[in-house]
């Protein structure tokens, strides 16, 4: 039974470069689930939380996304929680790995174990979020595809680096043999290369030993209008009722 809240806005302000809305609910969803939220548009927008507290939870949008429209004290009807999120257990050495557009949902995650890597690649310098955003206790590995900042990307290059810069690879390498579990958020056609990169690292990986959020239009969110289905290697999978959290290896 899909549970219908009403959400209040508590409030919305710029965290370049997204913006930060916050909502009172009173069933908030967990990291990687999400919420169908009628937001005035012809379908409803899946919110995936980058915060969640006992009685709301915070996203991360970019600007001028119609949730950033909204004022203070305004309700949002929203459907959810919904889908399968994050499967962490009892871990103490999490690795984290994101494109930057693509970090607020695994935001939630950064306290999620003893020991956190967060690895986060964008395409320049500029874009690199401020060190000060991750709570201290954030192991934080940059990565830019163009070398101006951190290791060089992308993640899966194994293309010779120049002589004054390092690449990412090895370093990926490492700890994935050094993490306990671990959580990605890349665009979905680079899940290929990036379980290859898990299975070089790792033996025989756990099942859900890494788990990669996929990006896809969800607009029922329960199965019905097979908008959602994404391929893997058993097979069409929904991404709103079996995802969108799913075994990298099976992408
Ligand atoms: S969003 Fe409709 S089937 Fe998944």
């Amino acid at each position: 039974m899909v549970k219908s809240q009403n959400a209040v806005l508590r409030q919305a302000y710029p965290t370049p470069p997204y913006w930060t809305v916050s909502f009172d609910v009173p069933h908030p969803p967990a990291p990687g689930m999400f919420m169908l939220a009628d937001l005035g548009g012809p379908l409803r927008e899946a919110l995936f939380p980058a915060a969640v507290m006992a009685d709301g939870f915070s996203v991360m949008v970019p600007p001028r996304h119609p949730a950033t429209q909204l004022l203070p004290g305004a309700t949002v009807n929203m459907l959810g929680p919904l889908g399968q999120g994050f499967r962490l257990g009892d871990v103490t050495r999490l690795l984290l790995v994101a494109e930057v557009a693509l970090l607020p949902p695994l935001l939630p995650l950064l306290d999620a174990a003893a020991a956190v890597t967060l690895v986060v690649e964008t395409s320049t310098r500029a874009q690199l979020p401020p060190p000060d955003r991750f709570p201290p206790t954030t192991e934080l590995l940059l990565v830019t595809r163009d070398g101006s900042g951190g290791y060089l990307g992308p993640l899966e290059s194994q293309a010779p680096a120049p002589a004054n810069l390092q690449r990412v690879l090895p370093h990926l390498l490492e700890l994935l043999a050094w993490a306990e579990r671990a959580c990605f958020a890349c665009a979905n056609e680079r899940y290929p290369a990036l379980a290859a990169i898990v299975r070089a690292a790792r033996l025989h990986p756990a099942p859900d030993f890494a788990q990669a959020l996929v990006q896809t239009v969800m607009p029922c969110g329960v199965g019905a209008c097979e908008i959602c289905r994404i391929p893997t290697r058993f097979g069409e999978k929904h991404a709103c009722t079996e995802g969108p959290v799913f075994d990298l290896l099976s992408l």
